[in-house]
């Protein structure tokens, strides 16, 4: 089945559908059929990780589609990411075959490391949000990985045929150089929080002099994030935003999932509601003017929704260099 996907195209030459569709809260029973009917209407990018805790029902849409020959494994982009217990090494690959099984899949289009810091070593059945008895106060406990070692790791699962590309998530610049520095197969993508409230201009300049694409996570703002107040301010119901929408008759999720993608990023809004899954992929025919591109960007507060600030304390905690 054709699809009105537009691609970006990495630095190792694959090819990645420019919009997916995000899995993050997606809970299962609602997931797979979110999946499902996002293939339908015609995303081929899918974003999921093993943390999210859904990537059984996820598969269970994957191979749906794929027995329905509805779309091809080829056709289909599937990312998944390595959570923070497992960066060490010699467990790289049993945790991705893991990830590999639930989504019913025997290779990942892409594969990041999730986070740069690492929690407290486990195995697949431990806890994925580890707690150190020594704090006392329910503190994660933090491990002693270091993720450039984590990044040769993944490198041979590039070697071995189970990963076609791999990258980060919420590096900073300097984290990021770091994995340049060691890398022999480059990181082809920066998985970072991405909306107009914190439009990561500077980040996406180094990026790209790099051959690096920044994929827009939290392109909507988060809203159903678990910590969010009803006074925080909401993007979708921001009335500058709401404005743009409605001069080019669109709704404010298509303007800021087009935001992203005119700017060269690519966007994984997330959505379980038929309706929203179908019209965040309606944007194809939408083109935003260049004055409405810099006024967007002129939102800017660094107003970041996803902070882990009980992690800030770590030695690898991304958020305290500048961008
Ligand atoms: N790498 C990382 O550390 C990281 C961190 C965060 C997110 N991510 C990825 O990025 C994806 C997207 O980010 P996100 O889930 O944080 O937030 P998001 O995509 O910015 O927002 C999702 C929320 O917006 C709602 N929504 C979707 N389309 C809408 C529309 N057209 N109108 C009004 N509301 C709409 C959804 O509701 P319904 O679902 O109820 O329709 C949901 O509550 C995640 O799902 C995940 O795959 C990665």
């Amino acid at each position: 089945m054709a699809s009105k996907n537009q691609f970006i195209t990495f630095n190792n030459g694959q090819k990645c559908p420019i919009l997916g569709l995000g899995t993050w809260k997606s809970k299962p029973g609602e997931v797979e059929e979110a999946v499902s009917v996002a293939i339908d209407v015609g995303y081929r990018h899918i974003d999921c990780a093993m943390v999210y805790s859904n990537e059984k029902e996820v598969g269970k849409a994957i191979k749906q589609k794929l027995d329905e020959g509805v779309v091809k494994r080829e056709d289909l982009f599937i990312t998944s990411k390595l959570w923070n217990t497992f960066h060490q090494p010699d467990y790289v690959e049993t945790v991705l075959k893991k990830t590999l099984s639930d989504l019913q899949i025997d290779y990942l289009d892409l594969y990041l490391i999730h986070w740069p810091m690492a929690y407290k070593e486990g195995k697949l059945d431990d806890e994925l949000f580890p707690k150190d008895p020594e704090k006392g106060n329910n503190l994660i406990f933090e491990g002693s990985g270091s993720y450039t070692e984590t990044w040769k790791a993944m490198e041979k699962l590039v070697e071995k045929g189970l990963i076609k590309s791999i990258g980060i998530s919420n590096f900073s610049k300097k984290q990021t150089e770091d994995i340049l520095n060691v890398a022999t197969v480059k990181p082809v993508t920066n998985q970072v929080e991405c909306h107009p409230y914190l439009n990561q201009k500077k980040l996406i300049e180094f990026s790209k002099q790099h051959n690096i694409v920044l994929t827009a996570y939290s392109p909507l703002g988060s809203p159903d994030r678990p910590w969010a107040k009803p006074e925080d301010p909401s993007i979708l119901d921001d009335p500058k935003i709401v404005a743009i929408a409605k001069k080019y008759n669109k709704t404010a999720a298509q303007v800021l999932i087009r935001y992203q993608i005119q700017r060269g990023n690519i966007v994984i809004p997330k959505s379980v509601t038929k309706s929203r899954i179908e019209s965040n992929f309606d944007i194809w025919d939408l083109t935003l003017e260049q004055g409405d591109i810099e006024d967007i960007d002129s939102f800017d507060c660094n107003g970041r929704v996803l902070h882990l600030n009980e992690n800030s304390h770590f030695k690898d905690y991304p958020f305290h260099d500048e961008y």
